[in-house]
């Protein structure tokens, strides 16, 4: 079985685990709005980038309120304590942008507004490579053991978003493909780092509650 239904499946076994899990999808789908807006050109923004961050904000909301169906008490705020292995969790969106905004200096010589909209279009590409990968496996899970968390319109939503980023990268370059390759190159590497992390948190605190013999 692949690492992350794997882990998933530990995590929806115990409620508190379940309830840090939705949060921290809600951060980082919440990250993603914010990294969003903040690129936006103040005049130059359309229809397509605007409804992309609204509907990333309305993920991280829709997550949220899936916590209550899960645990009695909700993981409030996005502080540490609510949330799986907080620092990579944090750190993981930026990092992306770091790197690819390295790159993009780097191969073409892109600044201000224009380094902006390049990294926006291939961080989110990435992104919604992760998330069209991520989300089916939670839905899938999710069905299998009946839970009452429903993520079905994020799935068919992010499904768009990965097309409209194919279709905004083509406009910017007859060469996107290759850009976009190594942004999720840099993105598998720090998804897998999270991946790890998350897994390591989640196998140990299974392990605390085993009854002891
Ligand atoms: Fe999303
Ligand atoms: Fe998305």
């Amino acid at each position: 079985m692949h690492q992350l239904e794997q882990t998933i499946r530990m995590i929806i076994k115990q409620e508190e685990l379940h309830a840090k899990w939705l949060n921290t999808l809600s951060m980082l789908e919440n990250a993603g709005a914010r990294k969003i807006a903040a690129s936006e050109h103040p005049r130059k923004v359309n229809l397509m980038i605007l409804k992309h961050a609204a509907e990333e904000a309305r993920h991280a909301y829709h997550l949220k309120s899936q916590i209550q169906k899960v645990h009695p008490t909700l993981c409030e705020t996005y502080e540490p304590a609510h949330v799986l292995s907080p620092k990579t969790s944090y750190y993981y969106l930026a990092q992306l942008d770091l790197q690819v905004c390295r790159y993009l200096k780097r191969e073409l010589q892109l600044q201000g507004d224009a380094l902006k909209y390049a990294a926006y279009l291939l961080v989110t590409y990435a992104i919604e490579v992760r998330a069209d990968e991520l989300y089916p496996v939670y839905y899938k899970v999710l069905k299998e053991t009946n839970s009452k968390v429903n993520i079905r319109f994020i799935i068919v939503e992010e499904e768009g978003h990965l097309e409209e980023m194919i279709q905004q990268l083509q406009d910017f370059s007859p060469q996107w493909e290759k850009h976009a390759k190594q942004a999720c190159q840099y993105e598998t590497h720090l998804f897998q780092h999270w991946l790890a992390a998350v897994s390591k948190e989640v196998t140990s605190e299974a392990l605390d509650r085993k009854p002891q013999p």
